[in-house]
């Protein structure tokens, strides 16, 4: 057992980590669960006079996702306002306009309540807009230095209940909010458990009307949350913090984490065609958003790793989504390039999306996994085939990307199951310019 990566606490004992942790929202999940909300809301201590905030999307007001939700709200008495000018993969300014809204409309202190409702996006904008009304000032006061200023978010504030319409950023039981700073071409995450929601509600009616090509993207993003999360370094690999508030959040797979991984991928592997082909499907929906549910509670935990650390700069800069990226860039980073951290573990991932690995060496289990989550890409019939297909991404861009991720991404890369260097991001890059042959 090697102690070396272990950056995980400024001031720590020299033992080994003996101890994990889980800390997640409260979750209620099913059909209708939507009509629990305003139960919910009061369980966390909300009162009847009370005014809160939806904040959504436009799409979502326009298919009456938005209304549905705040109805509920309102029959329970609560008052309600609505806010649905969320941005895709939002900038820092477009969650600052949202916390200059709750200002105006509520005053310094904010609402009572918030509710996020949508993808990722809109549970990021609610997350850090509920953070900073809390906590006060800019978005940018709580970003890691040297892009913010870093500042701990001492508070939570009011309470909040986030719900997801896709099956995949996990957003809804994340300690983490990730923004764009557009004139830095970067992407940065908020990390604090003052940032985690205090209730997800998963209603998987609410998430039928997701496109094909939506449904297909985030799944991948909840696959690679549980692959990247189950071949990641153990929490006891790590050294243990004297004072346990600095143990990190993302602390490395543990027995419940690996539980987690596996209910997942199965979840997953096993529903997505269906949701992607057949989105009416209620019962694949349902099981789609139960395996992005388990997948984020074990790769959010545990930690995601090298694939997240280089799909932030090609988002940020190509403007591609989260989840198409990291399907385009998991072959090559997660499995080809991690499988080398424990060969053993990528052969029982392979059994788990079903090869038979029978008389397989390791590496010929890891390469028939590889194989058969490319065929899984494939048949869902609307993902890039490479960053090339994905964004005309070229063997010249690659330096960038290379430096964007080794500078911007210490935060993922430091814990990553084998340790990584300029050189490797860069060669993972072009493994990943081509994944299959474009038709
Ligand atoms: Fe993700």
């Amino acid at each position: 057992m090697s102690y070396e990566r272990s950056v995980s606490a400024p001031d720590h004992a020299l033992s080994p980590e003996t101890v994990w942790h889980i800390d997640m929202p409260e979750i209620r999940f099913g059909r209708d669960s939507t009509e629990e909300l305003a139960f919910q809301l009061r369980d966390l201590g909300v009162d009847e006079d009370a005014r809160g905030l939806v904040v959504t999307d436009e799409n979502l007001v326009d298919i009456g996702h938005a209304d549905r939700v705040a109805g509920e709200i309102r029959e329970d008495g609560l008052s309600v306002d609505v806010y649905d000018d969320s941005e895709r993969e939002p900038s820092v300014e477009a969650v600052a306009d949202c916390i200059e809204f709750v200002r105006e409309e509520a005053g310094e202190a904010g609402y009572d309540f918030y509710v996020g409702l949508g993808g990722g996006s809109c549970m990021d904008t609610a997350k850090v807009t509920r953070a900073v009304i809390a906590n006060g000032g800019h978005p940018t006061d709580y970003i890691a230095e040297p892009t913010g200023e870093g500042e701990p978010l001492e508070d939570s504030g009011e309470p909040l209940v986030l719900m997801p319409t896709t099956a995949g950023t996990g957003a809804e039981i994340s300690p983490v909010a990730i923004l764009s700073v557009p004139e830095k071409e970067i992407k940065e995450g908020i990390s604090s458990n003052n940032v985690r929601a205090d209730a997800a509600v998963l209603d998987p009616t609410l998430t039928t009307t997701l496109p094909p090509d939506l449904t297909a993207k985030t799944a991948m993003d909840a696959l690679g949350h549980a692959i990247e999360g189950y071949t990641t370094h153990e929490y006891d690999s790590l050294l243990r913090p004297t004072d346990p508030a600095e143990r990190p959040v993302y602390a490395g797979r543990t027995p419940l984490t690996e539980m987690f991984s596996e209910k997942a991928i199965d979840l997953l592997s096993n529903n997505v065609r269906t949701a992607v082909h057949n989105g009416d499907d209620l019962e694949a929906r349902e099981n789609m958003l139960q395996g992005a549910l388990f997948g984020a509670i074990a790769g959010l935990t545990a930690g995601a790793s090298l694939c997240h650390a280089m799909a932030y700069p090609v988002g940020n800069k190509y403007h591609t989504t989260h989840g198409e990226t990291i399907a385009v860039l998991t072959p090559a980073s997660t499995i080809d390039y991690n499988s080398a951290s424990d060969p053993s573990r990528f052969a029982d991932l392979a059994e788990m999306f079903g090869v038979d690995t029978d008389g397989m060496t390791d590496r010929e289990a890891t390469d028939a996994l590889k194989a058969e989550y490319v065929q899984l890409q494939r048949d869902l019939n609307v993902l890039p085939s490479g960053l090339d297909e994905l964004a005309g991404i070229t063997e010249e861009d690659v330096d960038w990307l290379a430096e964007q991720t080794v500078e911007t991404q210490k935060r993922l890369l430091r814990t990553n199951p084998r340790p990584v260097t300029e050189d490797d991001v860069r060669d993972v890059f072009l493994d990943a310019l081509y994944n299959w042959e474009e038709t």
